[in-house]
Protein backbone atom coordinates (compact mmCIF):
# COMPACT_ATOMS: atom_id res chain seq x y z
CA UNK A 1 0.00 0.00 0.00
CA UNK A 2 1.35 3.58 -0.59
CA UNK A 3 0.50 5.49 2.65
CA UNK A 4 -0.73 8.65 2.64
CA UNK A 5 -2.42 9.54 5.53
CA UNK A 6 -1.53 8.27 9.01
CA UNK A 7 -2.49 9.08 12.73
CA UNK A 8 -1.57 8.42 16.00
CA UNK A 9 -4.98 7.69 17.24
CA UNK A 10 -4.44 6.27 20.67
CA UNK A 11 -1.57 5.56 23.15
CA UNK A 12 -3.50 3.09 24.98
CA UNK A 13 -2.69 1.53 28.91
CA UNK A 14 -5.89 -0.19 28.91
CA UNK A 15 -8.32 -2.06 26.90
CA UNK A 16 -11.12 0.65 27.03
CA UNK A 17 -8.80 3.04 24.81
CA UNK A 18 -8.78 0.86 22.14
CA UNK A 19 -9.82 2.05 18.64
CA UNK A 20 -13.53 0.71 18.04
CA UNK A 21 -14.04 0.94 14.15
CA UNK A 22 -13.30 -2.21 14.26
CA UNK A 23 -10.86 -2.14 10.79
CA UNK A 24 -7.99 -4.91 11.06
CA UNK A 25 -4.89 -4.88 12.65
CA UNK A 26 -1.28 -5.95 12.66
CA UNK A 27 1.28 -5.59 16.14
CA UNK A 28 4.71 -5.09 15.95
CA UNK A 29 6.72 -6.81 18.95
CA UNK A 30 10.23 -7.09 19.84
CA UNK A 31 13.01 -6.81 22.26
CA UNK A 32 13.46 -2.42 23.17
CA UNK A 33 15.59 -0.86 20.76
CA UNK A 34 15.18 -3.70 17.83
CA UNK A 35 13.67 -1.09 15.32
CA UNK A 36 9.44 -1.69 15.69
CA UNK A 37 9.41 2.21 15.53
CA UNK A 38 11.96 2.77 12.38
CA UNK A 39 10.49 0.01 10.46
CA UNK A 40 6.74 1.68 11.36
CA UNK A 41 8.31 4.56 9.91
CA UNK A 42 9.69 2.61 6.75
CA UNK A 43 6.17 1.43 6.13
CA UNK A 44 4.57 4.94 6.09
CA UNK A 45 6.68 6.63 4.22
CA UNK A 46 7.41 9.25 7.38
CA UNK A 47 10.72 9.89 8.65
CA UNK A 48 10.16 10.24 12.58
CA UNK A 49 6.16 10.10 13.33
CA UNK A 50 6.95 7.09 15.46
CA UNK A 51 9.34 8.43 17.47
CA UNK A 52 12.67 6.35 17.50
CA UNK A 53 15.36 6.99 20.21
CA UNK A 54 18.44 5.46 20.44
CA UNK A 55 17.77 4.66 24.57
CA UNK A 56 15.34 1.51 24.44
CA UNK A 57 12.09 1.18 25.81
CA UNK A 58 10.99 4.66 24.68
CA UNK A 59 7.90 3.04 23.71
CA UNK A 60 5.86 2.50 26.61
CA UNK A 61 2.15 1.80 25.70
CA UNK A 62 0.36 0.37 22.77
CA UNK A 63 -0.15 3.14 20.17
CA UNK A 64 -2.87 2.39 17.51
CA UNK A 65 -1.87 4.13 14.13
CA UNK A 66 -4.63 5.03 12.01
CA UNK A 67 -3.34 3.72 8.50
CA UNK A 68 -5.52 5.15 5.35
CA UNK A 69 -8.14 4.71 7.36
CA UNK A 70 -7.95 0.91 6.83
CA UNK A 71 -5.87 -0.52 9.04
CA UNK A 72 -4.08 0.18 12.23
CA UNK A 73 -0.63 -0.77 12.70
CA UNK A 74 0.11 -1.55 16.85
CA UNK A 75 3.25 -0.95 18.39
CA UNK A 76 3.76 -2.53 21.06
CA UNK A 77 6.32 -1.45 24.12
CA UNK A 78 9.84 -3.61 23.75
CA UNK A 79 10.53 -6.99 25.67
CA UNK A 80 13.67 -7.21 27.59
CA UNK A 81 14.03 -3.61 29.13
CA UNK A 82 15.42 -3.87 32.22
CA UNK A 83 15.20 -0.64 33.46
CA UNK A 84 11.65 -0.49 34.24
CA UNK A 85 10.79 -1.84 37.40
CA UNK A 86 9.31 -5.62 37.94
CA UNK A 87 5.72 -3.88 38.72
CA UNK A 88 5.65 -1.68 35.33
CA UNK A 89 7.25 -5.17 33.52
CA UNK A 90 4.53 -6.82 34.55
CA UNK A 91 2.36 -4.77 33.70
CA UNK A 92 3.32 -4.09 30.27
CA UNK A 93 2.88 -8.17 30.23
CA UNK A 94 -0.35 -8.25 31.50
CA UNK A 95 -1.57 -5.68 28.77
CA UNK A 96 0.23 -7.02 26.34
CA UNK A 97 -0.74 -10.74 26.69
CA UNK A 98 -4.23 -9.48 27.29
CA UNK A 99 -3.99 -7.44 23.99
CA UNK A 100 -2.48 -10.33 22.15
CA UNK A 101 -4.68 -13.46 22.67
CA UNK A 102 -8.72 -11.39 23.01
CA UNK A 103 -8.30 -8.57 20.53
CA UNK A 104 -10.88 -10.07 17.45
CA UNK A 105 -9.35 -7.37 15.04
CA UNK A 106 -6.12 -8.38 15.50
CA UNK A 107 -5.12 -10.09 12.03
CA UNK A 108 -1.36 -10.74 12.33
CA UNK A 109 1.65 -10.04 14.55
CA UNK A 110 5.04 -8.96 13.32
CA UNK A 111 7.91 -10.27 15.62
CA UNK A 112 11.48 -8.33 14.88
CA UNK A 113 14.92 -9.73 15.64
CA UNK A 114 17.92 -8.13 15.78
CA UNK A 115 19.92 -9.87 11.97
CA UNK A 116 22.71 -9.21 13.50
CA UNK A 117 22.86 -11.52 16.54
CA UNK A 118 21.26 -15.09 17.35
CA UNK A 119 17.91 -14.83 18.72
CA UNK A 120 17.82 -13.80 22.41
CA UNK A 121 15.69 -16.46 24.92
CA UNK A 122 13.20 -13.31 25.07
CA UNK A 123 12.62 -13.80 20.98
CA UNK A 124 12.48 -17.50 21.71
CA UNK A 125 9.85 -17.00 24.57
CA UNK A 126 8.00 -14.61 21.88
CA UNK A 127 7.97 -17.23 19.19
CA UNK A 128 7.08 -19.91 20.95
CA UNK A 129 4.35 -18.21 23.13
CA UNK A 130 3.06 -16.81 19.53
CA UNK A 131 2.92 -20.02 17.60
CA UNK A 132 1.16 -21.41 20.77
CA UNK A 133 -1.56 -19.01 20.34
CA UNK A 134 -1.58 -19.77 16.71
CA UNK A 135 -1.05 -16.10 15.88
CA UNK A 136 -0.22 -15.44 12.07
CA UNK A 137 3.62 -14.38 12.09
CA UNK A 138 5.93 -12.76 10.24
CA UNK A 139 9.31 -12.71 11.43
CA UNK A 140 11.74 -9.59 10.51
CA UNK A 141 15.54 -9.60 10.91
CA UNK A 142 16.35 -6.01 11.15
CA UNK A 143 19.42 -3.97 10.85
CA UNK A 144 20.43 -5.87 8.02
CA UNK A 145 22.23 -2.47 6.89
CA UNK A 146 24.82 -3.85 8.91
CA UNK A 147 25.28 -7.81 8.24
CA UNK A 148 27.50 -8.56 4.97
CA UNK A 149 25.49 -9.76 2.13
CA UNK A 150 27.38 -12.78 2.36
CA UNK A 151 26.43 -13.61 5.41
CA UNK A 152 22.36 -13.81 4.74
CA UNK A 153 22.61 -17.06 4.65
CA UNK A 154 23.78 -17.84 8.20
CA UNK A 155 21.64 -14.85 9.14
CA UNK A 156 18.38 -16.79 8.08
CA UNK A 157 19.52 -19.80 9.16
CA UNK A 158 20.51 -18.86 12.59
CA UNK A 159 16.90 -17.48 13.10
CA UNK A 160 15.37 -20.47 11.86
CA UNK A 161 17.00 -22.90 13.82
CA UNK A 162 17.16 -20.30 16.96
CA UNK A 163 13.42 -20.03 16.95
CA UNK A 164 12.56 -23.53 15.84
CA UNK A 165 10.63 -21.58 12.70
CA UNK A 166 7.45 -23.09 11.81
CA UNK A 167 7.11 -23.61 8.04
CA UNK A 168 3.97 -21.53 8.10
CA UNK A 169 6.31 -18.57 9.73
CA UNK A 170 7.72 -16.55 6.39
CA UNK A 171 11.34 -14.51 7.53
CA UNK A 172 12.33 -11.35 5.77
CA UNK A 173 15.25 -9.57 5.81
CA UNK A 174 14.87 -5.58 6.52
CA UNK A 175 16.52 -2.21 6.95
CA UNK A 176 15.40 0.72 7.43
CA UNK A 177 18.23 2.22 6.19
CA UNK A 178 17.77 0.96 2.70
CA UNK A 179 14.64 0.01 3.38
CA UNK A 180 15.15 -3.37 1.86
CA UNK A 181 11.99 -5.89 2.42
CA UNK A 182 9.68 -2.97 2.99
CA UNK A 183 7.27 -4.40 0.27
CA UNK A 184 7.53 -7.81 1.17
CA UNK A 185 6.21 -6.39 4.88
CA UNK A 186 3.91 -4.76 2.89
CA UNK A 187 2.82 -8.15 0.91
CA UNK A 188 2.11 -9.59 4.13
CA UNK A 189 0.31 -7.41 6.04
CA UNK A 190 -2.03 -6.64 2.58
CA UNK A 191 -2.71 -10.40 2.71
CA UNK A 192 -3.17 -10.77 6.17
CA UNK A 193 -5.38 -7.83 6.43
CA UNK A 194 -7.72 -7.94 3.32
CA UNK A 195 -6.70 -3.98 2.62
P1 LIG B 1 11.60 0.75 21.79
O1 LIG B 1 10.55 1.76 21.43
O2 LIG B 1 12.53 1.21 22.86
O3 LIG B 1 11.04 -0.60 22.08
O4 LIG B 1 12.59 0.61 20.52
P2 LIG B 1 12.20 0.31 19.00
O5 LIG B 1 12.11 -1.15 18.78
O6 LIG B 1 11.01 1.12 18.60
O7 LIG B 1 13.51 0.82 18.24
P3 LIG B 1 13.73 2.15 17.39
O8 LIG B 1 12.96 2.10 16.11
O9 LIG B 1 13.53 3.35 18.27
O10 LIG B 1 15.27 2.00 16.97
C1 LIG B 1 16.31 1.86 17.95
C2 LIG B 1 17.66 2.28 17.35
O11 LIG B 1 18.04 1.41 16.30
C3 LIG B 1 17.64 3.69 16.74
O12 LIG B 1 18.88 4.31 17.03
C4 LIG B 1 17.50 3.42 15.25
O13 LIG B 1 18.06 4.43 14.45
C5 LIG B 1 18.27 2.12 15.08
N1 LIG B 1 17.74 1.31 13.95
C6 LIG B 1 16.48 0.88 13.79
N2 LIG B 1 16.33 0.17 12.64
C7 LIG B 1 17.55 0.16 12.04
C8 LIG B 1 18.07 -0.41 10.82
O14 LIG B 1 17.37 -1.07 10.02
N3 LIG B 1 19.39 -0.21 10.55
C9 LIG B 1 20.21 0.48 11.40
N4 LIG B 1 21.49 0.60 11.06
N5 LIG B 1 19.77 1.04 12.55
C10 LIG B 1 18.45 0.89 12.88
MG1 LIG C 1 9.64 2.24 19.71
Amino acid sequence: MDVHEVELVMSAVKEAQYPDTGWPEVAFVGRSNVGKSSMTNVLINRKNYAHTSSQPGKTQTLNFYDVEHKLYFVDVPGYGYAKVSKKQREQFGQMIEHYLTQRDQLRGVIQLIDGRHAPTEDDIMMYQWLAYYQIPTLIVATKIDKVKSSSYTKTISAITKGLQLQANTPLILFSAKTKRGKQEIWDWIEQQTGV
